[in-house]
């Protein structure tokens, strides 16, 4: 079961059951892993539901996420860059994380509390900074 953080407005986010894609690409290793989000994943275990790190953790991809998904912290920042209009908008409590994390650019969002629509495929490219945490075992 996801977490839940009392203290921030809750996204309006809507999962849909169209089938789509993302592709995750790891920047440190290069390796691409492109999951299929059908009903058949078994999401709602990380995050928002239907979130890209909800997404990434059922398809066994790492993103580091110190706050274990609540919009508390800025570890799970990633770039999405292609299809991240198929995404709400970042709520306030998510831009005030993001500010804190290194490397902001247009495309950034906390992957925790991105929920795409699945009216398009998306790429999630996953922070060199983000693989290092994971290994050196921040929390
Ligand atoms: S895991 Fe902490 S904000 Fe996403």
């Amino acid at each position: 079961m996801a977490g839940v953080n009392p203290y921030i407005r809750k996204v309006e986010a809507v999962r849909t059951d169209r089938p789509f894609t993302v592709t995750f690409v790891d920047e440190e290793t290069g390796a691409t892993t492109e999951v299929r989000v059908d009903a058949t994943l078994p999401l709602g275990r990380l995050g928002l539901e239907g979130s890209l790190l909800d997404i990434a953790e059922a398809a066994g991809v790492e993103i580091n996420h110190s706050c274990g998904g609540v919009c508390a912290c800025s570890t799970c920042h990633v770039y999405v860059t292609a299809g991240g209009k198929t995404c709400p908008p970042a709520t306030e409590d998510e831009e005030d994380q993001l500010d804190k994390a290194p490397a902001l650019t247009t495309d950034s969002r906390l992957a925790c509390q991105c929920v795409p629509d699945g009216t398009q495929d998306l790429t999630v490219r996953i922070p060199k900074w983000n693989r290092n945490q994971v290994k050196e075992g921040h929390h």
